[in-house]
């Protein structure tokens, strides 16, 4: 495909008094496809979230989203994204779907009932719609943080982090969602410190280390960075999460667990 990217970094640099955490940053992300950017804790990831979603200003560089400059059309670039902290901001006072309806109320919705009955059908939540969300496990939590994002359409979603400090089931369903969401044309730029999560997720992969991007491609092609592995005959072992999903059983997300 020859569609222009949805975002678009050039040069980007950033630093916090003289600690330089961006320094020359490249990226460009196809519209429509799945971009990890994955580095590890402290690597710049989330700071350059924030300057891709207007939140923070860069010191340097270009950055463009859906088409427009966030520093000089940043009410624009606001319009176009949708941004999914590390945090989640799940009110939990509120039910699941008072949650929904309250952010399609808040950005002038009409029918934010059926907007919220609609995504809770989409991301399993139906049974959990009128629990307070409090009782949510972490991986329902970050389903309905995903979903409220998603109201209003916005064809650029930002999820930083989505599956960091989930237990292995709650990433697996996190995982799902977000391969459900590529099927609909959203572009999806997510931050992750976990290889399994770029690797079963992303379309394309860019590593952010020690201010700049030293990888960036397919999995396929950050593969052939890597010598190939000799062949040993020995037994496969499973890994403690495979180990750990069989106990568990994990078909489908799980609607009745509680843990946060
Ligand atoms: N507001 C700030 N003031 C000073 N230093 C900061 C601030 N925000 C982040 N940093 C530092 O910048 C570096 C990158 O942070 P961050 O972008 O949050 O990394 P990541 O999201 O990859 O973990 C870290 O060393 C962090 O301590
Ligand atoms: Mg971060």
């Amino acid at each position: 495909m020859t569609t222009k990217p949805a975002i678009e970094i050039v040069g980007l640099t950033k630093s916090y008094g003289d600690h330089a955490v961006l320094r020359g940053v490249d990226l460009s992300v196809p519209a429509g496809t799945i971009f990890a950017l994955l580095g590890s804790n402290g690597a710049g990831k989330t700071t350059a979230v924030k300057i891709l979603s207007t939140l923070l200003k860069a010191d340097g560089g270009t950055a463009t989203v859906n088409g427009y400059d966030v520093a000089t059309e940043p009410a624009k670039v606001r319009e176009s994204i949708s941004l999914t902290g590390q945090f989640a901001a799940v009110d939990e006072i509120l039910t699941g779907r008072e949650n929904l309806v309250l952010v399609a109320q808040l950005r002038r919705l009409r029918n934010a009932g059926l907007i919220a009955d609609g995504l809770l059908a989409r991301f399993a939540l139906t049974d959990a719609a009128g629990r307070r969300t409090a009782t949510y496990s972490g991986g329902m939590r970050r389903r309905l943080d995903i979903a409220m994002s998603l109201i209003g359409d916005p064809p650029v979603l930002f999820l930083d982090e989505p599956t960091t400090g989930l237990d292995p089931q709650s990433r697996i369903e996190v995982w799902k969602t977000v391969q459900e969401l590529a099927g609909h044309g959203t572009t999806l730029l997510l931050t992750t410190q976990y290889l399994d999560d770029a690797e079963h997720l992303a379309d394309r992969i860019a590593v952010l280390h020690e201010g700049r991007i030293i990888a960036d491609g397919t999995l396929a092609e950050l593969k052939q960075l890597l010598p190939p592995t000799e062949v040993e005959y020995v037994e496969k072992q499973p890994s403690l999460e495979d180990i750990f999903l069989a106990i568990v059983g994990h078909d489908g997300p799980s609607q009745a667990r509680t843990q946060g």
